[in-house]
């Protein structure tokens, strides 16, 4: 055997910090820079999964700065590893979604993401490692925890010794004894949203002349997506895809798809001259933001919409068996569920832990407050899906989006709802803010006429494998329905992020038209009050409201 053929074993000590957080690993890419720090990492995950010899796995990433070294290294290390099949986006791409859905269809072990999301990209941007299992979802805790452990001891790394893989061309090659796929990125995944979606209805509705739309792929790597299925197949004019090339630092922006980083979006969607619809994804495709002219549509407000409707489309007509909410995302989708007579599961932030409901036909549809939708058709939440899901919505209807959430609320009700970030904090303060909230005595209390009926720390089983998880987020329930939440941010790499979730419940159609800060101003002084807020951080007001 030449020599470049033998695998090496590579002699390394651990890194004590590869905890995977909400989702995934994620770090300022000059730690995932560091020798040894990503085989560290991946030689932990196969070191996890006892069975992986002589498997298939995807991975892509969504073309941030050091995706194309990392694909390579992988790649390396998985045929080290015994790996015999990898499936592997054209140009190393993928969205997350994407990589679901080709895990599914390929009947994949598992996979790798590489992408820290929403979170700025660039050299001094960060980066991001997501394994996903057979499902095509988020690895559970439970594996995410075996994972850690097995990076604190890690003590060698396997990887061959091989020229780079050519991953601008569809084809086969082989790395030694692994076969590497390069396929299309966007083909399978389109052919999945064309079964769910009325693509007839889609296409005549975006080739009408009164029509406008803008979808702001943010420079990341729905681009390429959005542009096959919006423009190629749905025959959208062209340009309704803005920002559709993925480049490694996303242009400079923020891809964030929410009103504060998207804010050219939001300009254009106001005013007498508004377009009828927007749309935007965030780096690695599984978030939206959907807007109308003059509407702005909540995320949790979009989950309950997407559920009110799912008679209008072809792929959930007559089969919603549940919905799923993260538990601070506000409670319109239960609203649904009620109506609908299914079951509404509260589950902790993260999409990881829809995955058991998914896959045991509980839920059909999942939702988070964080701009995160999705349905059973994959394991991940979905950018694209949602948008599309919206537009069949205002193809069957052809009713403008303002409309469709006004009749919403006045046959639901609204939830007002909003999300004070508190960012850069102390980590020492932030975490003496939540222990001071856990230890606080508050049910019973009043506070500006309203009482508290609930306080505690949220916990949550599992009600499939009995899994269970504690600390998620403080709660602060009052009598009259409105609620705090509070938690610290699990994907920031500096610092602490404070989360304060607000909602209140407005059954009045006659109220239901206010600004959502004016409507939420008592709740969030109360917010400030009950945390001592300012005394413990020095902070008076939020960094980023959504
Ligand atoms: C944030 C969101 C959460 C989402 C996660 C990954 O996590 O709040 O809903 O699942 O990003 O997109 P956090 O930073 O709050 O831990
Ligand atoms: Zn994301």
């Amino acid at each position: 055997m030449h020599e470049s053929r033998v695998p090496t074993v590579i002699p390394t000590t651990p890194f004590p910090d590869q905890k995977p957080g909400t989702s995934g690993l994620r770090k300022p890419v000059s730690v995932f820079q560091q020798p040894r720090y990503l085989e560290n990492f991946i030689q932990a995950v196969f070191d996890s999964l006892p069975d992986h010899e002589g498997k298939t796995l995807v991975i892509g990433g969504d073309g941030r700065f050091f995706n194309a070294e990392a694909v390579q290294i992988i790649l390396r290390m998985a045929c080290a590893n015994g790996i015999a099949r990898m499936l592997v986006g054209k140009g190393g791409l993928l969205s997350t979604p994407a990589v679901s859905c080709l895990i599914r269809k390929h009947k994949a072990y598992g996979g790798f993401v590489l992408s820290a999301s929403h979170n700025p990209g660039g050299a001094h941007g960060d980066f991001g490692i997501k394994y996903n299992i057979g499902n095509g979802g988020p690895a559970p805790e439970s594996l995410t925890e075996t994972i850690f452990a097995a990076s604190r001891t890690v003590s060698r790394f396997r990887i061959v010794a091989a020229p780079h893989c050519d991953l601008g061309r569809i084809g086969s090659c082989r790395l030694n004894a692994t076969a590497v796929e390069v396929v299309d990125p966007v083909a399978d995944y389109a052919a999945l949203m064309e079964s769910l979606f009325d693509f007839d209805a889609i296409s005549g509705l975006l080739k009408s002349p009164d029509f406008r739309m803008r979808f702001d792929a943010m420079n990341a790597v729905t681009g390429p997506y959005a542009k096959a299925i919006l423009e190629d197949r749905l025959g959208a004019p062209a340009g309704t895809v803005v920002n559709g090339v993925p480049l490694p630092d996303f242009g400079g922006l923020h891809p964030d798809p929410n009103p504060v980083y998207a804010a050219d979006l939001c300009a254009a969607m106001k005013g007498p001259d508004a377009l009828a619809f927007g749309a935007a994804s965030d780096g690695d495709g599984d978030r939206n933001m959907i807007l109308g002219a003059n509407a702005y549509v909540t995320p949790s407000d979009s989950l309950a919409i997407i559920a009110a409707q799912a008679h209008l489309v072809p792929g959930y007509a007559g089969r919603v068996a549940g919905i799923a909410r993260s538990m601070p995302t506000s409670r319109a989708a239960d609203r649904v569920a009620a109506a609908l007579g299914v079951p509404c599961y509260e589950a902790p932030t993260g999409w990881k832990f829809f995955g058991s409901l998914l896959d045991a036909g509980k839920a059909t549809f999942c939702g988070e407050e964080s701009f995160g939708t999705g349905s059973d058709h994959v394991r991940e939440k979905d950018g694209l899906w949602a948008v599309l899901y919206w537009l069949n919505i205002l193809a069957k209807t052809r009713r403008p989006v303002a409309d469709i959430l006004a009749e919403h609320w006045a046959k639901y009700g609204r939830d007002y709802y909003s999300r004070h970030d508190y960012e850069g904090l102390d980590a020492d303060a932030a975490a003496k803010l939540i222990k001071g909230l856990r230890a606080a005595s508050l049910k019973g209390k009043s506070f500006g006429g309203r009482t508290v009926t609930l306080h505690d720390d949220f916990s949550y089983t599992d009600p499939v494998n009995g899994e269970e998880t504690s600390g998620q987020g403080i709660r602060v329930v009052f009598d009259d329905g409105a609620r705090i939440v509070y938690r610290l941010s699990g994907t920031g790499t500096s610092g602490a992020t404070l989360r304060v979730y607000l909602e209140r419940f407005e059954s009045a159609p006659t109220a239901q038209g206010q600004d959502t800060q004016a409507a939420l101003a008592e709740l969030i002084g109360l917010s400030r009050e009950i945390a001592g807020l300012a005394a413990r951080t020095g902070r008076e007001t939020p960094d980023v409201i959504t």
